[in-house]
């Protein structure tokens, strides 16, 4: 298999800007899962499928016809042809995601789809159980971590009119639903290399990853 690196971490770590960054290092490909469960979840809110509760949600599962694009300039991400990238961000499909993505249906599909597209390889996949389970074979798995104010503050800096408190509140939120799901929930994997992000700037933390990425390869 070609080259595959898995990057797992919660929400606010920064694993989208380090996947993109590490992506375009090595002219790979980058595939965004949070994305996909995102797009799941906006799909069954327009349908007014109740996202609480998990029969119901996996009757659906099967229905939207999702398609990710790979590139980490221009990443988008479709549902039945609609392009959902600007939606998928709003607060309601943040509020609604977790439940949705705690549905073994939607994971078993989701997964499978993941592993599609990852294909033969050349790929940075970002996530929460990448290592673990979308690709367990992943040459290089990274778990990035920052303390839980560094995460409020990033996440805030992308959002209008809300309060560190309340950013803080939300992703702990999330953090708890999302690590202690009964499926798949966020874990480090036990050869992931962890990567703590709270005092180093963006272009540090896609260095540290490029080289920990190179040491491994080398050792390979
Ligand atoms: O990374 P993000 O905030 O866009 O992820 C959105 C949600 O999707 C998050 O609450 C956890 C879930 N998720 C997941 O369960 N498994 C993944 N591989 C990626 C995201």
């Amino acid at each position: 298999m070609t080259l595959v690196i898995a990057m797992d971490g919660p929400s606010g770590s920064g694993k989208s800007s380090v996947s993109k960054g590490v992506a375009r290092a090595l002219g790979l490909r980058y595939l965004d899962t949070g994305a996909m469960y995102r797009a799941m979840t906006w799909w069954m809110l327009r349908e007014g499928v109740p996202v609480e509760d998990p029969a119901a949600v996996a009757a659906r599962a099967a229905e939207p016809v999702l398609a990710s694009g790979t590139d980490p300039d221009a990443p988008t991400i479709t549902v039945d042809g609609v392009d959902v990238s600007g939606p998928i961000r709003g607060s309601e499909v943040t509020g609604a995601v977790s439940a949705v993505a705690a549905v073994p249906a939607v994971r078993e599909r989701l997964v499978a789809l993941q592993r599609e597209i990852i294909g033969a390889g050349g790929i940075v996949v970002e996530g929460r159980d990448i290592g673990n389970v979308v690709a367990p074979d992943a040459q290089v798995k990274i778990y990035l971590t920052a303390s839980a104010e560094a995460r409020a503050q990033r996440r805030n800096a992308e959002l209008t009119g809300v309060t560190i408190t309340a950013t803080q509140a939300d992703l702990a939120r999330r953090d708890r639903l999302d690590s202690t799901r009964k499926v798949d929930p966020l874990a480090q994997a036990a050869d992931a290399v962890e990567v703590d992000t709270t005092s180093l700037g963006l272009d540090e933390v896609i260095e540290e990853v490029l080289r920990i990425a190179r040491k491994h390869l080398a050792a390979a």
